[in-house]
């Protein structure tokens, strides 16, 4: 009867959406329900998130202002557990990060889920999409949302796992147009799961089971991390062999089948790469098992920076010049190009270690206004010439399309250019990674 009910909600459109977390993943899947005319509720502890959004304000980059403004009337930001009572399903898309141990910490999860045993939870599908390790969803939700017996899932309610796929800044690929994996606990979980998102995405991919739904993400970001480990690793030889390894990768990727470019950098950054594949290591010390490849790529993707920083002192040995007490002007520091997420950006590494030997830091990033750096917080500088005079190398760590660099060339500063970003530049100047 619940079943038939929700679908019939479905069929309509008058299922409410609930999301849990309104940060980079919650605000585009809740907007994206709404723009296809679903009814919304956005609930989320951090206050600040949710005045600002009732101001029709995004403070996330790939939703507009404009787009808030669209689905006014269809959506409602709230901090007020109550609220989401009236939603049908309830999407959970808080954070997961690592402890200091690279364990997995599904503390935001639990209170996810403490947040949803406030509510009256008969006949709602609730999904999880925050990246987790494989078993979460039926080992930590399903028993505490059966509570003892007293409901039964694909019944009294349903769950499904769901892995968001969202790639901030991307200009080709959004919520709407990437293809939903979604994983039920029951056949009837993953029906509802599917026909539900169908509403907002142009293409839903179901499977098995919430394990593999679990599992497709975490494959994704460890194939990712163990792909750019590899050249990285091909970036460190080549250097010292003297060949570009920038060259190679574009010369490879004119092979039609059986290659994809992967490119070498300062190190991995943002919220999923870094993180993710250490869900699934974790996981799988359970089934006494190493995941060799997991550690190697984090272990060489890891020690990114401190190469980057080996080719700076390099280059300020060339104008014979010390690490120590040079001014060292980095250029982005965003974990990737053309957005403002700081999260595990390997630029915060690299001004890490430099200060440690001594270098005196400032950065330029026209997406990152302010940073903390240990316990200060410093602030992007203008490129004025009077910087660019007292500058001893600028390194440029995330290649932003609108920073000056030819400014910078310009006024004689030696670059470190760990992103191939001045490829159209000819300076002698500039030193590749
Ligand atoms: N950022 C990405 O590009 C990306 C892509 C794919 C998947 N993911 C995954 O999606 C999940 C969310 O990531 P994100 O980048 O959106 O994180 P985020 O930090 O941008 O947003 C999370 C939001 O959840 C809120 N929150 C925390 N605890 C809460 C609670 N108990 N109740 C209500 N709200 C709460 C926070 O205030 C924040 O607004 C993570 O598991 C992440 O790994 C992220």
């Amino acid at each position: 009867m619940l079943y038939e009910s929700f679908l019939k909600k479905i069929k309509d459109k008058s299922v409410i959406v609930g999301v849990i977390g309104l940060g980079y993943v919650g605000l585009p899947l809740l907007s994206a329900f709404s723009k296809n005319g679903i009814k919304t509720i956005g609930f989320d502890v951090d206050e600040r998130k949710t005045i600002s959004l009732k101001k029709g304000v995004s403070y996330i980059q790939d939703v507009k202002n404009s787009d808030i403004k669209k689905i006014k009337g269809l959506f409602k930001a709230t901090n007020k557990i109550k609220d989401l009572n009236e939603a049908d399903a309830i999407l959970i898309c808080v954070p997961t990060p690592l402890r200091k141990t690279k364990d997995p910490d599904i503390s935001y999860i639990i209170k996810a889920l403490e947040t949803i045993q406030k509510l009256n939870y008969k006949g709602k599908l609730i999904v999880l999409e925050s990246t987790t390790y494989p078993g979460t969803t039926e080992e930590i939700l399903l028993p505490e949302l059966e509570n003892g017996g007293k409901y039964k899932v694909g019944k009294d309610f349903f769950l499904a796992f769901s892995p968001e796929r969202v790639d901030p800044g991307n200009k080709n690929y959004n919520i709407e147009n990437t293809t939903k994996v979604v994983g039920g606990v029951t056949k009837k979980c993953t029906d509802l799961t599917a026909k539900l998102y169908s509403l907002a995405i142009e293409k839903v991919y179901p499977v098995s089971s919430t394990r593999v739904a679990e599992s497709v993400k975490l494959l994704e970001n460890i194939y990712r991390s163990v792909n750019i480990g590899l050249i990285n690793e091909m970036a460190q030889l080549c250097h010292r062999m003297g060949i570009d390894i920038w060259e190679i990768v574009n010369a490879a990727a004119t092979k039609p089948y059986g290659f994809m470019p992967f490119y070498p950098g300062p190190g991995l950054g943002g919220h999923c790469i870094p993180l993710d594949p250490f869900y699934m290591s974790w996981k799988a010390k359970s089934y006494d098992f190493n995941t060799k490849f997991i550690e190697l790529a984090g272990d060489v993707n890891g020690q990114m920076p401190y190469f980057v920083v080996e080719l700076a002192y390099d280059i300020l040995n060339k104008y014979k010049k010390a690490i120590n007490g040079s001014n060292v002007l980095i250029l982005g520091v965003a974990y990737k190009k053309n957005i403002d997420d700081l999260r595990e950006s390997p630029a915060i590494d690299v001004m890490r270690i430099l200060e440690e030997k001594g270098a005196k830091i400032s950065y330029h990033d026209p997406y990152v206004a302010s940073m903390k750096l240990g316990e200060r917080v410093i602030k992007s500088k203008q490129l004025t010439p009077k910087l660019l005079k007292s500058t001893d190398i600028a390194i440029l760590i995330t290649d932003h399309t609108n920073i000056d660099y030819k400014k910078i060339l310009d006024n004689k500063v030696p670059v470190l250019d760990t992103r191939n970003g001045l490829k159209e530049f000819k300076s002698k100047l500039i030193s590749k990674l």
